[in-house]
């Protein structure tokens, strides 16, 4: 990128017009319009859109940022990650590729070297991975705890998490640690009760793993009770549902008007039914996590299936240590419209404004005037070549 101008110095209430841009995908439209403005510009100041058209009518800025005929887009709105842990599961992944199946019983382990690692350490891998994704392009990032599973651990976890953005979710109910597994209800009444009311005001979300093929993960009752004091205590909701098999998770996420049900890799008639009946009235978001799939060698869901039945669909990573340690936007593209049926701009789409539907953020995924100036360059003349160019580091977070 060439940049031409004043690029030092504070920015501070100066007006920044961005030139050069081959394509600009702006989604500012309806659902799946990616809103695309051929030779473009934009006009960005204190962090925020305030124009956008073609190179021809642009107005005047104080600064100007050239990116020398690069496709722009929103920048990637990553709506499900866990990145607070310590540990390593690469031996897991390994068996798995070698025929090992999944269940959730490995997160134990992630739980162990999570506890017993400092703040800092937890600090230092978070915010590496943080800085991993911006430099592929993600410029807003959902981060949940969950590896603590104790109160105070979830806390600690919770604040590290806050650091990295202001989308956090306490997943107190991610599975039941080892000292109750003789009484999982005692861990669902004291995640439903006095985790929550002291982890509430550290979050803005709550979620839960809602699994029954899972030997370590919640029933429906279960995840209900978890959700429900989550909701009570002012939190937004977000399930993890149907990943290992049929089950629950959708229904419920419907049913306690849930922002978003994530992994449906295993969504029945039924589901898509009621999921499809939800959307008109702002139901979940049907958010896939394509590199989970990749990652655990299980079938990949029909993404095609979901969207023609009107439902809203995001695409995230879910970047954790045991089912998918990628934090590529990308590839989670690449596999969605190679596997599952989804056109390259629905996957693009899906990345960036159907993720800021899943957090309920009308300012990011978009680029209009009053969105926050999140933008990503594509290292290529059009958005087509992320797909097209699969496993090349071509897109990167705009630093204006
Ligand atoms: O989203 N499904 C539950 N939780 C994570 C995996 C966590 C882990 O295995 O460490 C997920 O896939
Ligand atoms: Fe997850």
């Amino acid at each position: 990128m060439t940049t031409t101008g004043t690029t030092t110095g504070t920015t501070t209430g100066t007006t920044t017009l961005i030139t050069g841009i081959s394509e600009l995908v702006t989604n500012d439209g309806p659902d799946w319009d990616l809103g695309v403005i051929p030779g473009a510009a934009v006009l960005v100041e204190d962090g925020t859109v305030t124009w956008t058209g073609t190179a021809a009518t642009a107005p005047d800025a104080e600064r100007t940022v050239d990116v020398g005929g690069r496709a722009v887009i929103p920048g990637f709105v990553d709506s499900h990650s866990h990145i607070v842990f310590a540990g390593d599961r690469s031996a897991e992944f390994t068996a798995r590729m070698a025929g090992a199946a999944y269940d959730g019983g490995g997160i134990a382990s992630t739980v162990a070297a999570t506890r017993s690692a400092t703040d800092d350490a937890l600090r230092e891998r978070a915010r590496r991975l943080v800085g991993e994704a911006r430099a592929q392009g993600t410029t807003l990032l959902e981060v949940k705890s969950g590896y603590g599973l104790d109160t105070t651990q979830e806390k600690r976890l919770l604040g590290i998490a806050h650091e990295m953005t202001g989308e956090v979710t306490f997943l107190g109910g991610h599975v039941v640690p080892a000292g109750y597994r003789h009484d999982p209800d005692a861990y669902v009444h004291l995640v439903a009760g006095a985790m929550t009311q002291a982890c509430a005001p550290s979050a803005k979300w709550g979620d839960v793993f809602c699994e029954p093929h899972s030997p370590v993960a919640f029933d429906e009752d279960q995840s209900r009770e978890i959700l429900e004091s989550a909701r009570n205590h002012g939190l937004g909701l977000r399930v993890h549902g149907a990943q290992l098999g049929p089950g629950p998770g959708p229904r419920l996420a419907v049913e306690l008007g849930a922002a978003s049900v994530d992994h449906a890799t295993f969504l029945t008639d039924a589901d898509i039914d009621l999921l499809s009946q939800a959307a008109g009235s702002g139901g979940p978001v049907v958010t896939f996590l394509p590199v989970v799939e990749f990652s655990t060698r299980q079938p990949y869901p029909d993404a095609r299936r979901v969207i023609d039945a009107g439902i809203t669909v995001a695409v995230a990573t879910d970047c954790n240590p045991g089912t998918c340690y990628s934090n590529s936007m990308s590839m989670a593209m690449a596999i969605a419209v190679r596997e599952m049926g989804m056109t390259p701009d629905e996957a693009l789409w899906a990345a960036t404004a159907g993720g800021a539907r899943a957090l309920r953020r009308a300012d990011v995924g978009k680029i209009a005037p009053g969105s926050r100036a999140d933008l990503a360059v594509v290292d290529a003349p059009s958005r087509d070549h992320i797909v097209y160019r699969a496993g090349v580091p071509l897109v990167r977070a705009l630093d204006i």
